[in-house]
């Protein structure tokens, strides 16, 4: 029987192979395996509710790998043996990416291996939303959608359903911050435009959302 490791290396490999990464970007990275995700544990419900919170200042200190493993566990992770998600999703359709953009780079991230796959090797935290602070807090989230995986639907539609989705990872981020610490920021204030072009994304894919991840500024 195949281990969850070996499992994880055939998609890891599949996916560089494959070229997950942006065309024409520079040599990759190699795929990261986040260290398995702490599934228990964390602060109760109502308590995390009490304290979630938007934030705009951030520490530029960066995070654990293990925090960022939980962090993406929490926001869109496989929580079933179906394959399903922390968060629910339109028509049982996977529509929402989740990148990871940090100083070393944009990563996409893989929920079946759990991993981070590189995807732009350069730092592009400062084109991720208008204000300040996004380009020097840690992590920056991206949420694109896939337009062409919403064909019958309008494009007005496409962008409400997709924005819906990318809701629900977000709530997930807030009450993952507050149980852990962290702060967050979930955004629309962002050059639509110019983070597309940043993240060389083909036509059908756009961002529907980013979500800045921290700790509190000292
Ligand atoms: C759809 C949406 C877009 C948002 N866009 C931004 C944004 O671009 N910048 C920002 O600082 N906050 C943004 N926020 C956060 C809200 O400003 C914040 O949730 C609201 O002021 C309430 O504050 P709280 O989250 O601390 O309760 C956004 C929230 C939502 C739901």
């Amino acid at each position: 029987m195949m281990t969850r490791r070996r499992a994880n290396s055939g998609i890891l490999a599949t996916a560089a192979v494959a070229g997950v990464s942006a065309k024409g970007a520079p040599p990759m990275l190699e795929p990261r395996e986040l260290p398995a995700p702490q599934t228990s544990g964390g602060m109760p419900l109502m308590a995390a509710l009490k304290l979630r919170h938007s934030t705009r200042e951030y520490s530029e200190r960066s995070l654990r790998e293990v925090t960022v493993s939980n962090l993406l566990w929490a926001a869109f992770g496989i929580n079933r043996s179906s394959g399903d998600r922390t968060a629910p999703y339109w028509r049982h359709i996977m529509v929402i990416d989740v990148y990871v953009a940090m100083a070393d780079g944009v990563w996409l991230y893989e929920p079946k291996a759990h991993a981070l796959l590189p995807y732009l090797s350069s730092d592009i935290r400062a084109q991720t939303g208008t204000q300040d602070f996004v380009s020097t807090a840690p992590l920056n989230l991206i949420y694109v959608a896939h337009g062409e995986r919403m064909q019958d639907i309008p494009p007005t539609d496409r962008r409400l359903y997709a924005s819906v989705d990318t809701g629900f990872i977000g709530q997930n981020v807030y009450l993952f911050c507050a149980s852990e610490g962290l702060v967050t920021v979930f955004r629309g204030a962002v050059d639509y435009q110019k983070l597309a072009g940043a993240m060389k994304l083909p036509d059908q894919q756009f961002v529907t959302f980013a979500q800045t991840v921290g700790y509190p500024r000292d």
